[in-house]
């Protein structure tokens, strides 16, 4: 089977490069490790559990994010790094951003943590969202990052959703209050994330979640507080949405 992988090393160019393949592994991730083993030693690509699990191998098939490890190949296929991020080599980007994000939400862990008591209902709460295995795949799917490289994103966006339903968590306020500016109201609400997330988590869902739970606590969208309605004018003037 043929496969077409874009290739980047700026040790030799700084112009990435289209190399084509012939592979007999049908799985994705088998083909790199045999495209290593008996063609091009030199392929980088990351991988560590080989089984869904580690989230390291994600990049893009025809331009949708996958798991290599899960991922079955077709004839032709177009395999690209993840986007949104700067490329090392290869298929390996700089993951530096993950924790970059995440230290955004300012989490602290309750001094007394071993006096609270933890039901399954609330372990349940959390459970989804616990699942996410940083694979970065929403994170390559979001449209936002083209004009806000700032904004906290989909998987920094679930886990603060995570951790404000946990009751371990002291500090939800100061979590909330992180998530407003270049985070919740940034999201064009547009699925991209949820669509490619392989452990089933909709971190679209999650944002609309965090927003309801930020407007309860007094915040308001800071795009449409100063929003003039009146600017759409009457059936006499200015701007008629129904066009007559
Ligand atoms: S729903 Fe929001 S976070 Fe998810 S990809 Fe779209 S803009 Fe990004
Ligand atoms: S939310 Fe899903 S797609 Fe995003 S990093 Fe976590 S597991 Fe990957
Ligand atoms: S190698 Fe771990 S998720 Fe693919």
């Amino acid at each position: 089977m043929k496969i077409n992988i874009k290739r980047f090393n700026k040790e030799l160019s700084s112009n990435a490069q289209l190399d084509e393949f012939n592979v007999r592994k049908t799985n994705l991730l088998q083909a790199l490790i045999e495209i290593k083993k008996e063609i091009d030693q030199t392929l980088t690509f990351r991988c560590g559990c080989r089984s869904g699990v580690c989230g390291s191998c994600a990049v893009r098939v025809n331009g949708i994010e996958k798991l290599a490890c899960k991922t079955n190949l077709n004839e032709n296929d177009f395999i690209k790094p993840i986007n949104n991020s700067n490329i090392l080599k290869d298929l390996v980007v700089d993951v530096s951003h993950e924790t970059l994000l995440i230290s955004k939400l300012n989490l602290t862990i309750d001094a007394n943590i071993e006096s609270i008591q933890v039901s399954q209902e609330d372990v349940k709460n959390i459970d989804l969202q616990s699942n996410c295995i940083l694979c970065n795949s929403c994170y390559s799917s979001c449209p936002v990052y083209e004009v806000n490289k700032e904004f906290l994103g989909p998987f920094a966006l679930t886990r603060a959703l995570r951790y404000v339903n946990d009751k371990k968590l002291v500090n939800k306020a100061t979590i909330v209050d992180s998530i407003q500016t270049n985070g919740i109201w940034d999201c064009t609400l547009c699925s991209a994330c949820t669509l490619v997330c392989p452990q089933g988590i909709d971190p679209k869902a999650d944002i609309m979640q965090l927003q309801n739970i930020s407007v309860q606590n007094g915040y308001s969208n800071p795009y449409t507080q100063n929003f003039d309605f009146n600017s759409f004018g009457d059936d006499f003037g200015g701007f008629n949405p129904n066009g007559f």
